[in-house]
C-alpha cells in the first residue's frame, strides 16, 4: 500500500537531468527536470489546456513548453505564457 504525503524516491540523482523525465508517481503521471541552477523540479505530467503530456515538450531557460500549442510552466506551474498565439495568452488566465 501507498500513502500519500509521504517520501518516495521518484527517481535517482543521475537520472534528472536538464531533459524531461517521465514518471507515474502514486498512479499519477510526473515529469521530471532540472533548472538552470541545478535544482530538480517536479510538475504534473498534464497541460492545463488540453491535457497533453508536458514530457513530449522542451526544456526552455527553467520552464517546461508545451509541445502542442506551447504553453510554458515555471516549478510553480504559475509562470503561463502562450509563444505561438499572443490572442491565446491574453485569454489565458492561471489562479492558486
Ligand atoms: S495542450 Fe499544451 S498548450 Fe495546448
Amino acid at each position: 500500500m501507498l500513502l500519500k504525503d509521504h517520501w518516495y524516491v521518484a527517481a535517482w540523482a543521475h537520472e534528472v537531468t536538464r531533459g524531461l523525465l517521465a514518471r507515474r508517481l502514486l498512479g499519477e503521471p510526473v515529469v521530471l527536470y532540472r533548472s538552470t541552477a541545478g535544482d530538480p523540479v517536479a510538475l504534473e505530467d498534464r497541460c492545463l489546456h488540453r491535457r497533453a503530456p508536458l514530457s513530449l515538450g522542451r526544456v526552455v531557460g527553467d520552464e517546461v513548453e508545451c509541445g502542442y500549442h506551447g504553453l510554458r510552466y515555471d516549478a510553480d506551474l504559475l509562470t503561463l505564457a502562450a509563444h505561438t498565439s499572443s490572442a491565446a495568452a491574453d485569454r489565458v488566465e492561471v489562479t492558486g
